[in-house]
């Protein structure tokens, strides 16, 4: 059964995209099977690794259209064993009215997909619309990246909000939040006010290690690499390493698979 964790803020340029890219691919250089759903019609988790979908191509968004679809299809390999994407459709025009908040939570719940992996990341876009509500109600845990500004702690606080309201109207299964900083820099006091605030008011266990601001992060992206392939010797490399480590700590998600096991193959859908 896979674990879903959500990668989510509703601020545009909080590194949500950054974030689901690396450590998934951290997640599937450690023999985790991992798929990546591309929520955002931006296409950029997709573009992180190489993975575009092509005019006419299934996509993870068919899944919110007036026909339906099938997430199985639209999902494909990457250059990178143990890891799959299911691209984002950039013409996508919006969610169909019939659309329920439990549509994406069904389809990985379920038969193939809930077998084939072992992680699920979701990269959502920077919008409190039906799509983001459908990640949160699909996820068990969700991850939000926060640049440490001021105004940081408010926008956990509401989308905290969101997330139980949500998690309550579908299902009693518990959801953890996680708030990761991204892009910090120890040498701005501003920072380190803001981690040390959003420590205390969300306490130590929902605050993970920090993602030092690196410039081979950015790098990496524009190249279509995960940063720990790109750069293995980098801060990011190291600090998304760390990350894997501190959810393996603090919410008891291993962060290895099984040594033995065959590599991930593509779900069938029967
Ligand atoms: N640790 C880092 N060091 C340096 N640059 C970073 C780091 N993390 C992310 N960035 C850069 O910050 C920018 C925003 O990151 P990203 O695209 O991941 O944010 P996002 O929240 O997904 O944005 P959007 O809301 O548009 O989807 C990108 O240019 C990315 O390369
Ligand atoms: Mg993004």
């Amino acid at each position: 059964m896979s674990l879903v964790v959500s990668v989510s803020n509703r601020k545009g340029g909080s590194g949500k995209t950054t974030t689901a890219v690396n450590l998934a691919a951290e997640w599937a250089a450690r023999g985790l099977r991992t798929l990546v759903v591309d929520l955002d019609t931006q296409g950029h988790a997709g573009y992180g690794f190489g993975v575009v979908a092509g005019r006419g191509d299934p996509t993870v968004h068919d899944l919110f259209g007036a026909h339906g679809g099938e997430l199985a299809a639209a999902i494909r390999p990457t250059a990178w064993q143990n890891l799959f994407v299911a691209p984002a459709d950039p013409m996508f025009e919006g969610v169909s009215a019939g659309a329920d908040k439990t549509l994406l939570a069904r389809q990985l719940r379920a038969s193939p997909i809930a077998e084939a992996f072992d992680r699920i990341v979701l990269d959502t876009p920077p919008a409190a619309d039906a799509i983001l509500v459908n990640a949160l109600a699909a996820a068990d845990a969700v991850l939000v990246p926060i640049v440490p500004h001021t105004l940081s702690a408010i926008g956990v606080e509401q989308l905290s909000r969101l997330l139980f309201r949500v998690a309550t109207g579908v299902d009693q299964r518990r959801r953890l939040l996680g708030i990761v900083p991204v892009m910090t820099n120890g040498r701005i006091n501003l920072h380190r006010t803001v981690v040390d605030e959003v420590t205390t008011r969300f306490g130590r266990d929902r605050l993970m290690k920090a993602i030092r601001s690196d410039i081979r992060v950015a790098e990496a992206f524009a190249s279509r690499k995960p940063v720990r392939d790109y750069a293995p010797r980098s801060h990011g490399a190291l600090d998304y390493h760390l990350l894997v480590e501190d959810l393996a700590t603090l919410w008891d998600w291993p962060a290895t698979g099984c040594a033995d096991c065959a590599p991930a193959q593509r779900p069938r859908i029967s």
